[in-house]
Protein backbone atom coordinates (compact mmCIF):
# COMPACT_ATOMS: atom_id res chain seq x y z
CA UNK A 1 0.00 0.00 0.00
CA UNK A 2 1.21 3.60 -0.86
CA UNK A 3 1.87 5.64 2.08
CA UNK A 4 0.73 8.85 0.19
CA UNK A 5 -2.87 9.01 0.30
CA UNK A 6 -3.26 11.10 -2.58
CA UNK A 7 -1.78 8.45 -5.14
CA UNK A 8 -5.19 6.70 -5.72
CA UNK A 9 -6.35 10.28 -7.15
CA UNK A 10 -3.46 10.18 -9.91
CA UNK A 11 -4.49 6.59 -11.27
CA UNK A 12 -7.45 8.91 -12.76
CA UNK A 13 -4.68 9.89 -15.04
CA UNK A 14 -4.69 9.15 -18.42
CA UNK A 15 -1.43 11.54 -19.72
CA UNK A 16 -0.05 10.00 -22.83
CA UNK A 17 -3.21 7.64 -23.71
CA UNK A 18 -5.08 7.83 -27.29
CA UNK A 19 -8.94 7.30 -26.94
CA UNK A 20 -11.52 6.28 -28.86
CA UNK A 21 -15.32 7.89 -28.64
CA UNK A 22 -17.60 6.98 -30.34
CA UNK A 23 -21.19 8.88 -29.96
CA UNK A 24 -19.58 11.92 -29.30
CA UNK A 25 -21.37 14.24 -31.37
CA UNK A 26 -24.49 14.58 -28.70
CA UNK A 27 -24.92 13.60 -25.07
CA UNK A 28 -23.44 11.10 -23.02
CA UNK A 29 -20.41 10.30 -25.85
CA UNK A 30 -19.41 14.89 -25.62
CA UNK A 31 -19.27 14.23 -21.75
CA UNK A 32 -17.07 11.38 -21.92
CA UNK A 33 -14.64 13.07 -24.85
CA UNK A 34 -14.30 16.16 -22.28
CA UNK A 35 -13.64 14.20 -19.13
CA UNK A 36 -11.29 11.93 -20.79
CA UNK A 37 -9.26 14.93 -22.44
CA UNK A 38 -9.57 17.13 -19.27
CA UNK A 39 -7.87 13.80 -17.03
CA UNK A 40 -4.88 13.95 -19.77
CA UNK A 41 -5.61 11.59 -23.21
CA UNK A 42 -5.75 12.66 -26.52
CA UNK A 43 -9.26 12.17 -28.18
CA UNK A 44 -10.81 10.68 -30.98
CA UNK A 45 -14.19 11.84 -31.50
CA UNK A 46 -16.43 9.93 -33.54
CA UNK A 47 -20.22 10.57 -35.44
CA UNK A 48 -21.38 11.23 -38.57
CA UNK A 49 -22.46 14.90 -37.84
CA UNK A 50 -19.37 16.76 -38.58
CA UNK A 51 -19.31 19.99 -37.59
CA UNK A 52 -20.34 18.80 -34.25
CA UNK A 53 -17.55 16.65 -33.65
CA UNK A 54 -14.81 19.04 -35.50
CA UNK A 55 -16.17 22.06 -32.88
CA UNK A 56 -15.50 19.39 -29.69
CA UNK A 57 -12.22 18.09 -31.30
CA UNK A 58 -11.14 21.65 -31.49
CA UNK A 59 -12.51 22.31 -27.97
CA UNK A 60 -10.41 19.53 -26.02
CA UNK A 61 -7.05 19.57 -28.70
CA UNK A 62 -8.15 15.94 -30.37
CA UNK A 63 -9.30 14.44 -34.03
CA UNK A 64 -12.94 14.69 -35.24
CA UNK A 65 -13.35 11.36 -37.20
CA UNK A 66 -16.94 11.63 -39.13
CA UNK A 67 -18.09 7.79 -39.91
CA UNK A 68 -21.25 6.16 -39.84
CA UNK A 69 -21.13 3.15 -37.95
CA UNK A 70 -23.23 1.42 -40.02
CA UNK A 71 -21.62 1.41 -43.00
CA UNK A 72 -18.90 -1.26 -43.12
CA UNK A 73 -16.20 0.21 -44.89
CA UNK A 74 -16.46 3.43 -42.80
CA UNK A 75 -16.59 1.49 -39.57
CA UNK A 76 -13.89 -0.19 -40.24
CA UNK A 77 -11.42 2.91 -41.68
CA UNK A 78 -12.41 4.53 -37.74
CA UNK A 79 -9.29 2.81 -35.48
CA UNK A 80 -6.82 3.26 -38.85
CA UNK A 81 -7.45 7.04 -39.18
CA UNK A 82 -6.96 7.43 -35.92
CA UNK A 83 -3.70 5.45 -35.06
CA UNK A 84 -2.33 7.50 -38.24
CA UNK A 85 -2.76 10.69 -36.44
CA UNK A 86 -2.57 10.63 -32.71
CA UNK A 87 -1.06 6.77 -32.73
CA UNK A 88 -2.80 3.43 -31.78
CA UNK A 89 -5.86 3.83 -29.22
CA UNK A 90 -5.45 2.53 -25.69
CA UNK A 91 -8.80 3.25 -24.68
CA UNK A 92 -11.94 2.62 -26.80
CA UNK A 93 -15.34 3.71 -25.05
CA UNK A 94 -18.14 2.64 -27.25
CA UNK A 95 -20.96 5.18 -26.89
CA UNK A 96 -23.03 5.73 -30.21
CA UNK A 97 -26.48 4.05 -29.74
CA UNK A 98 -30.03 4.28 -31.25
CA UNK A 99 -33.86 2.95 -30.67
CA UNK A 100 -34.93 2.14 -34.38
CA UNK A 101 -38.21 0.95 -33.71
CA UNK A 102 -40.81 2.53 -30.90
CA UNK A 103 -43.06 -1.08 -32.14
CA UNK A 104 -44.13 -3.73 -30.07
CA UNK A 105 -41.54 -7.08 -30.40
CA UNK A 106 -44.33 -8.65 -32.15
CA UNK A 107 -44.62 -5.88 -34.94
CA UNK A 108 -40.52 -4.75 -35.06
CA UNK A 109 -39.65 -4.53 -38.60
CA UNK A 110 -36.40 -6.69 -39.56
CA UNK A 111 -34.69 -3.69 -40.87
CA UNK A 112 -35.03 -2.09 -37.33
CA UNK A 113 -33.96 -5.04 -35.79
CA UNK A 114 -30.87 -5.42 -38.43
CA UNK A 115 -29.93 -1.81 -37.80
CA UNK A 116 -30.35 -2.07 -34.18
CA UNK A 117 -27.66 -4.79 -33.77
CA UNK A 118 -25.84 -3.44 -36.30
CA UNK A 119 -24.71 0.25 -33.94
CA UNK A 120 -25.73 -1.13 -30.80
CA UNK A 121 -23.59 -4.34 -30.58
CA UNK A 122 -21.70 -5.29 -34.14
CA UNK A 123 -20.33 -1.86 -34.05
CA UNK A 124 -18.90 -1.95 -31.10
CA UNK A 125 -17.11 -5.63 -31.38
CA UNK A 126 -15.74 -4.23 -34.54
CA UNK A 127 -14.18 -1.71 -33.39
CA UNK A 128 -12.98 -3.85 -30.25
CA UNK A 129 -11.35 -6.17 -32.55
CA UNK A 130 -9.50 -3.24 -34.81
CA UNK A 131 -8.46 -1.48 -31.16
CA UNK A 132 -7.06 -4.68 -30.16
CA UNK A 133 -3.88 -5.03 -31.79
CA UNK A 134 -2.85 -1.41 -30.51
CA UNK A 135 -3.71 -2.44 -26.88
CA UNK A 136 -1.74 -5.96 -27.26
CA UNK A 137 1.28 -3.60 -28.76
CA UNK A 138 1.08 -1.23 -25.86
CA UNK A 139 0.92 -4.14 -22.86
CA UNK A 140 -2.50 -2.46 -22.00
CA UNK A 141 -6.14 -1.28 -22.87
CA UNK A 142 -9.91 -0.49 -21.97
CA UNK A 143 -12.64 -0.88 -23.73
CA UNK A 144 -15.97 0.19 -22.17
CA UNK A 145 -19.36 -0.35 -23.93
CA UNK A 146 -22.30 1.74 -23.30
CA UNK A 147 -25.58 -0.04 -22.98
CA UNK A 148 -28.42 0.39 -20.54
CA UNK A 149 -31.13 -1.39 -17.91
CA UNK A 150 -32.98 -2.34 -20.37
CA UNK A 151 -30.21 -5.20 -21.25
CA UNK A 152 -31.01 -6.01 -17.54
CA UNK A 153 -34.87 -5.42 -17.12
CA UNK A 154 -38.08 -5.14 -19.22
CA UNK A 155 -39.23 -1.47 -19.51
CA UNK A 156 -42.91 -1.45 -19.10
CA UNK A 157 -44.66 0.89 -21.33
CA UNK A 158 -41.68 1.75 -23.62
CA UNK A 159 -41.24 -1.03 -26.37
CA UNK A 160 -37.55 -1.97 -27.51
CA UNK A 161 -36.97 -5.51 -27.81
CA UNK A 162 -34.09 -5.41 -30.11
CA UNK A 163 -32.74 -2.55 -28.29
CA UNK A 164 -32.46 -4.51 -25.21
CA UNK A 165 -31.91 -7.50 -26.86
CA UNK A 166 -28.59 -5.30 -28.20
CA UNK A 167 -27.66 -4.02 -24.85
CA UNK A 168 -27.33 -7.24 -22.84
CA UNK A 169 -25.46 -8.60 -25.96
CA UNK A 170 -22.96 -5.47 -25.02
CA UNK A 171 -22.75 -7.90 -21.07
CA UNK A 172 -21.93 -11.25 -22.75
CA UNK A 173 -19.87 -9.53 -25.24
CA UNK A 174 -17.72 -8.15 -22.23
CA UNK A 175 -17.31 -11.21 -20.19
CA UNK A 176 -15.69 -12.78 -23.31
CA UNK A 177 -13.48 -10.43 -23.92
CA UNK A 178 -12.82 -9.47 -21.01
CA UNK A 179 -11.27 -13.42 -20.38
CA UNK A 180 -10.18 -13.76 -23.70
CA UNK A 181 -7.61 -10.51 -23.19
CA UNK A 182 -7.04 -10.07 -20.09
CA UNK A 183 -3.20 -11.98 -20.79
CA UNK A 184 -2.54 -8.87 -22.35
CA UNK A 185 -3.91 -6.59 -19.96
CA UNK A 186 -6.41 -5.27 -21.70
CA UNK A 187 -9.67 -4.64 -19.50
CA UNK A 188 -13.44 -4.61 -20.90
CA UNK A 189 -16.57 -3.32 -18.96
CA UNK A 190 -19.71 -2.39 -19.82
CA UNK A 191 -21.60 1.14 -18.04
CA UNK A 192 -25.19 0.38 -18.13
CA UNK A 193 -27.10 4.16 -17.74
CA UNK A 194 -30.63 4.26 -16.28
CA UNK A 195 -32.29 7.23 -17.99
CA UNK A 196 -31.05 10.58 -18.18
CA UNK A 197 -31.49 13.59 -20.42
CA UNK A 198 -29.96 13.64 -24.13
CA UNK A 199 -31.17 14.83 -26.83
CA UNK A 200 -32.95 11.15 -27.40
CA UNK A 201 -35.12 11.60 -23.79
CA UNK A 202 -35.50 15.34 -23.23
CA UNK A 203 -39.17 14.68 -24.78
CA UNK A 204 -39.48 12.07 -21.89
CA UNK A 205 -38.00 14.09 -19.27
CA UNK A 206 -40.27 17.42 -20.34
CA UNK A 207 -43.42 15.59 -20.58
CA UNK A 208 -45.71 15.96 -17.51
CA UNK A 209 -46.41 12.17 -17.57
CA UNK A 210 -43.26 10.80 -18.73
CA UNK A 211 -41.75 13.28 -15.91
CA UNK A 212 -43.57 11.87 -13.24
CA UNK A 213 -43.19 8.38 -14.41
CA UNK A 214 -39.40 8.90 -13.96
CA UNK A 215 -39.54 9.86 -10.99
CA UNK A 216 -42.21 7.61 -9.42
CA UNK A 217 -39.42 4.76 -10.59
CA UNK A 218 -36.19 5.99 -9.97
CA UNK A 219 -35.55 5.96 -5.79
CA UNK A 220 -32.95 8.71 -5.87
CA UNK A 221 -34.93 12.08 -5.81
CA UNK A 222 -32.14 13.46 -8.44
CA UNK A 223 -32.56 14.15 -12.22
CA UNK A 224 -30.21 11.75 -13.90
CA UNK A 225 -27.45 13.61 -16.61
CA UNK A 226 -24.83 12.49 -19.07
CA UNK A 227 -22.02 13.95 -16.16
CA UNK A 228 -23.36 11.28 -13.53
CA UNK A 229 -22.70 8.41 -16.06
CA UNK A 230 -19.00 10.16 -17.08
CA UNK A 231 -17.66 9.22 -13.46
CA UNK A 232 -18.29 5.38 -14.28
CA UNK A 233 -16.57 5.44 -17.45
CA UNK A 234 -13.79 7.28 -16.14
CA UNK A 235 -13.09 4.85 -13.36
CA UNK A 236 -13.16 1.93 -15.95
CA UNK A 237 -11.06 3.31 -18.38
CA UNK A 238 -8.21 4.35 -16.05
CA UNK A 239 -5.92 2.93 -13.63
CA UNK A 240 -7.98 3.35 -10.74
CA UNK A 241 -10.27 0.48 -12.57
CA UNK A 242 -7.08 -1.48 -13.31
CA UNK A 243 -8.23 -4.72 -11.38
CA UNK A 244 -11.86 -4.51 -12.59
CA UNK A 245 -12.64 -6.46 -16.16
CA UNK A 246 -15.52 -8.47 -17.32
CA UNK A 247 -18.33 -6.11 -15.49
CA UNK A 248 -21.73 -4.92 -16.18
CA UNK A 249 -21.55 -1.53 -13.75
CA UNK A 250 -25.24 -0.02 -13.44
CA UNK A 251 -25.49 3.35 -13.28
CA UNK A 252 -29.31 4.13 -12.94
CA UNK A 253 -30.22 6.25 -9.67
CA UNK A 254 -31.63 3.04 -8.04
CA UNK A 255 -33.89 1.70 -10.98
CA UNK A 256 -33.11 -1.51 -10.97
CA UNK A 257 -32.47 -1.72 -7.12
CA UNK A 258 -36.47 -2.00 -6.60
N1 LIG B 1 -30.25 8.80 -22.60
C1 LIG B 1 -30.59 7.76 -21.86
O1 LIG B 1 -31.47 7.85 -21.00
C2 LIG B 1 -29.87 6.44 -22.03
C3 LIG B 1 -30.16 5.42 -21.12
C4 LIG B 1 -29.50 4.22 -21.22
C5 LIG B 1 -28.55 4.03 -22.20
N2 LIG B 1 -28.29 5.04 -23.09
C6 LIG B 1 -27.24 4.79 -24.10
O2 LIG B 1 -26.24 5.77 -23.95
C7 LIG B 1 -25.62 6.02 -25.21
C8 LIG B 1 -25.63 7.53 -25.50
O3 LIG B 1 -26.96 7.96 -25.48
P1 LIG B 1 -27.38 9.50 -25.51
O4 LIG B 1 -28.65 9.57 -24.76
O5 LIG B 1 -26.24 10.34 -25.14
O6 LIG B 1 -27.76 9.60 -27.05
P2 LIG B 1 -27.65 10.73 -28.15
O7 LIG B 1 -27.47 12.08 -27.53
O8 LIG B 1 -28.77 10.49 -29.09
O9 LIG B 1 -26.27 10.31 -28.87
C9 LIG B 1 -26.19 9.22 -29.71
C10 LIG B 1 -24.88 9.32 -30.43
O10 LIG B 1 -24.74 8.19 -31.31
C11 LIG B 1 -24.32 8.66 -32.57
N3 LIG B 1 -24.81 7.81 -33.64
C12 LIG B 1 -26.09 7.42 -33.87
N4 LIG B 1 -26.15 6.69 -34.99
C13 LIG B 1 -24.90 6.63 -35.50
C14 LIG B 1 -24.33 6.04 -36.66
N5 LIG B 1 -25.07 5.34 -37.54
N6 LIG B 1 -23.00 6.17 -36.87
C15 LIG B 1 -22.24 6.88 -36.01
N7 LIG B 1 -22.71 7.45 -34.89
C16 LIG B 1 -24.04 7.33 -34.65
C17 LIG B 1 -24.91 10.06 -32.69
O11 LIG B 1 -24.12 10.84 -33.58
P3 LIG B 1 -24.56 11.29 -35.06
O12 LIG B 1 -26.04 11.38 -35.09
O13 LIG B 1 -23.85 12.61 -35.23
O14 LIG B 1 -23.99 10.23 -35.95
C18 LIG B 1 -24.76 10.58 -31.27
O15 LIG B 1 -23.48 11.13 -31.09
C19 LIG B 1 -26.39 5.19 -26.24
O16 LIG B 1 -25.70 3.98 -26.48
C20 LIG B 1 -27.72 4.90 -25.54
O17 LIG B 1 -28.29 3.70 -26.00
C21 LIG B 1 -28.92 6.24 -23.04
Amino acid sequence: MSADPRAPLRLFDLTGRVAVVTGASSGLGVAVARTLAAAGASVAVVARRRMRIEALADEIGGQAVEADLLDEAQLDGVIPAVADKLGGPEILVNVAGNIFSRDRAEDEPPQAVRQTLGLNLVAPLRLSQLAFPHMRAAGRGAVVHISSISGRVGIPGIPQASYAASKAGLSGLTSELAVQWARHSIRVNTVAPGFFRSEITDGLFDDEKGGAWLRRNTPLPTEGTADDVVGAVLWLVSDAGRFVTGQTVVVDGGWTAR
